[in-house]
């Protein structure tokens, strides 16, 4: 049987593909963010996952305004990293789980969420930051992936309470996956930032502390506030917390903390890196 392993989150804040790439790593400003990571890095080797079911979202570079799914769900074998104009380098493509990406969209329509399916669909820092800083330097990405896209960028965006839900479908799904994969859940965004308009650079690491602790415990609790509650509390791109929300459904239902760690800021964001396990 396949074995749900744990769920690994973290910010994406393209910046720190270019801290990667020069060596950033141990500079001062660089260095409190990075630190967060040799945890993982060594519970990535112990859990051994081999498929990475990955909720992010689209900066615009599959959907645009004029086009924007509230859920898409990849179904290819093959997902190529793009830049949608940050100036970062490309990173390797990514295998996809085509087969298990079919068996979740049949959960999710059974459970009556209408998801668009991409048998084409380019991954953009979302999905490559995270994967880059939890695998640094890999020749080839050790998991396959399916990754599904929130819509976070453009209102109305679902609830706080559908995105979870969701997740929990998701977790439906991969609990009946005849398969025998380690599966690794992934969350990537967030926490709070605000890249634009009068409260540009807005953070909260009150309401940041208030998710962190209770994405563990009480996921629920995550619920109670409205898409215009998390902007107020997190900025209008600290909505990405949906994407670390969805992650916790897909977990299960019982989760304990193992690993945390927070900084402000990486250039305008709260960035955030959070493991759980299964309870
Ligand atoms: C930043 C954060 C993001 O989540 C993003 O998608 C782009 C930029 C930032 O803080 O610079
Ligand atoms: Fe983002």
């Amino acid at each position: 049987m396949a074995e749900i392993v744990g769920a690994y989150f973290t910010s994406h804040v393209p910046a720190i593909g270019g801290a990667i790439h020069r060596g950033d790593q141990q500079e001062p400003y660089w260095k409190p963010f990075f630190d967060g990571f040799p945890r993982v890095h060594e519970w990535l080797a112990e859990v051994k996952p081999d498929v990475a079911v990955v909720f992010n979202n689209d900066h615009g570079l599959n959907f645009f305004l004029d086009k924007l799914p509230t859920f898409a769900v990849g179904a290819a074998d093959r997902y190529d990293n793009a830049d949608e104009g940050w100036g970062l380098p490309l990173y390797k493509s990514f295998a996809g789980h085509a087969a298990l990406s079919w068996h979740i969209i049949e959960q999710l329509v059974h459970d009556e969420f209408d998801v668009t399916t991409c048998q084409k669909m380019t991954v953009d820092h979302a999905l490559s930051i995270p994967f880059e800083l939890a695998w640094p330097g890999v020749e080839e990405w050790p998991v396959r992936i399916v990754p599904i896209a929130i819509n976070t960028v453009q209102h109305p965006l679902p609830s706080a309470k559908r995105c979870l839900a969701l997740g929990r479908s998701v977790h439906r799904a991969l609990a009946g996956w005849q398969g025998d994969e380690r599966i690794v859940v992934i969350g990537t965004g967030g926490l709070s930032h605000q890249l634009d308009g009068a409260r540009a650079g807005f953070m909260n690491p009150d309401y940041d502390r208030f998710c962190l602790d209770n994405l563990s415990r009480d996921p629920d609790a995550l619920t109670a506030h409205s898409i215009h509650d998390i902007v107020r509390l997190s900025g209008t791109q600290g909505v990405e917390i949906l994407n670390w929300i969805a992650a916790r459904g897909a977990l299960g239902p019982g989760a304990h903390e193992i690993h945390r760690n927070y900084h402000i800021p990486i250039s305008n964001t709260a960035a955030a890196t959070l493991l759980l396990e299964p309870a």
